[in-house]
């Protein structure tokens, strides 16, 4: 009896010491790497170009094109705890079987995710387009479970409008919106969405004239701040950030910020983490056509917003906690990247 006591206690020790090491938050920390392929937790590229994410309960789950096979992507989603170890979740959406035109006579990019809480579907939005680019469509899918199989909703112009590039904002007040590259990539359009996030309801021009593509939004401290690229395709050119205190009007000039060729990245969300020491944003680009479209690359590191500006530094590699929302030991380009982006500006620079 003495012994099964002892035995008891030293295994009670044991796992409250294991229930210690699983909460000690030292080992929620990893190390992000940039400039390399990610690979998800069966050693495989992780092909998730132009992503979205959606955070449900602890887990990230990330959207993108699948590019492997250039230009049929398919629509794969992968999750993690950590935004470091991503498990491959399955195809949500597939060239052939989610719609007949899908691999042949349409295509997806930028595919991003989204929850409507009063519908209680997830909802993705992206750009659907021909292999020309002449059909500049929106295509709308859905699914009543995060990693369940999309089903196609709608594949059109929303409002009738030439829609191209795109992202997905969400408002405090749970309004959401698309916004895209509008009218032969003139202008951006801010379209607010219905309340189950399925079809679109009005629309705002902004940035009238000036091409701006790749857009992104997030509301820091009540303002909103958006980044965006000019529309030279997958050429790398200066991200450029402008704020407003109301998303359909009063947006600031245009800044540029990060180098001329945004470390050669184009933007494709920015994260808000929020933990329990702080709240970090994490920009996410893709490194397009590195160097062939399958092998570009997905780049992510923190950048911060406060009196109408933004620091957008590229780090190579960072340590992120996202339990507490910190980062640590922010290191610089290495030399090889920065041989390459040098390259990249000069090849910009001769071709202007
Ligand atoms: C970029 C756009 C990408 C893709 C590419 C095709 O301007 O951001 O998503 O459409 O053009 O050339």
């Amino acid at each position: 009896m003495k012994y099964l006591k002892i035995a008891a206690v030293a295994f009670a020790l044991l796992a409250g010491g294991m229930n210690v090491e699983a909460e000690n938050p030292e080992n929620d920390w990893v190390t992000i790497q940039n400039g390399k392929m990610w690979k998800d937790l069966d050693g495989k590229d992780v092909q998730a170009h132009g992503a979205g994410f959606l955070k449900v309960g602890d887990t990230w789950y990330m959207i993108g094109e699948d590019r492997s096979n250039k230009w049929r992507p398919d629509v794969n989603m992968y999750s993690s705890k950590d935004l470091k170890n991503w498990k491959f979740e399955r195809k949500i959406i597939k060239n052939g079987k989610t719609h007949p035109d899908l691999g042949d006579k349409r295509m997806i990019e930028r595919p991003k995710l989204l929850y409507c809480p009063k519908t209680g579907k997830y909802v993705v939005w992206c750009h659907w387009e021909a292999s020309d680019y002449s059909a500049s469509e929106a295509g709308v899918f859905v699914s009543d479970t995060v990693n369940g199989e999309y089903k196609f909703h709608s594949g059109s112009r929303p409002l009738g409008v030439k829609s191209r590039d795109c992202n997905v904002f969400v408002d405090d007040d749970g309004t959401a919106y698309f916004i895209s590259t509008i009218e032969e990539n003139q202008h951006l359009g801010l379209f607010k969405l219905s309340d189950d996030y399925l079809e679109a309801v009005e629309y705002t021009e902004l940035f009238r004239g000036m091409s701006r593509e790749a857009p992104a939004i997030v509301k820091v401290d009540g303002t909103y701040y958006m980044l965006s690229s000019a529309c030279t395709g997958w050429d790398p050119n200066p991200c450029m950030m402008s704020y407003s205190k109301s998303l359909t009007e009063g947006w600031s000039p245009l800044e540029q910020i990060g180098d001329d060729i945004a470390f050669d990245t184009q933007a494709a969300s920015i994260l808000k983490i929020e933990g329990t020491k702080g709240t970090v944003y994490l920009y996410v680009g893709d490194r397009w056509m590195d160097p062939d479209l399958p092998e570009s690359k997905t780049i992510m590191f923190p950048i911060s917003f406060g009196n109408n500006k933004c620091r957008f530094e590229y780090f190579d590699s960072f340590d992120l906690n996202v339990k507490t929302g910190e980062v640590e030991n922010l290191t610089r380009s290495n030399r090889e990247n920065m041989f390459k982006q040098t390259k990249k500006v000069i090849k910009r620079i001769v071709e202007k």
